[in-house]
């Protein structure tokens, strides 16, 4: 493992307890509010896998309207409260490195991942045309 990945781990392992913070900050609720909303409608009735998932907090709001849904991440310890979640499977709940899902997991005709940009490298982002 990089020493990057290594402390990318160490990093949501450590917020793992308090990472949902994020999700109580008062300027965010109305932004929150409509995609607890759209993001479930959007996705309702498919068979959804969620890559880089964390505490499973969009994944609660997905699920219950998802035919199926497969929870990953590539750190255990906020897949662990991922797994506490109300419509979330814990046996759906699998470690997963987005850059090398397994073809075991399945096919799946919807797929979503939240806040995740900010871990895509630049080199994956550019374009030369
Ligand atoms: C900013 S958090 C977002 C968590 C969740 N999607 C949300 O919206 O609350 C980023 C997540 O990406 C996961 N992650 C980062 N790199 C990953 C990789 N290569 N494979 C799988 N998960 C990864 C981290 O473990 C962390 O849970």
């Amino acid at each position: 493992m990089s020493a990057s990945a290594h402390e990318m781990k160490s990093y949501y392992a450590g917020r793992a307890a308090y990472y949902d913070d994020v999700y109580n900050k008062p300027e965010r609720q109305a932004d929150i509010a409509f995609l607890r909303e759209f993001l479930p409608e959007r996705l309702a009735g498919r068979h959804v896998l969620e890559v880089a998932c964390g505490t499973g907090y969009w994944s609660q709001h997905i699920a219950a309207q998802a035919a199926s849904y497969l929870a990953t991440d590539g750190v255990a310890e906020p897949l662990e409260f991922a797994k506490q979640r109300p419509h979330v499977d814990p046996q759906r709940c699998m470690i997963a490195d987005v850059y090398a899902l397994p073809a075991s997991l399945g096919s799946f005709d919807g797929a979503f991942a939240g806040l995740w940009f900010s871990h895509v490298a630049a080199e994956c982002t550019s374009r030369d045309d």
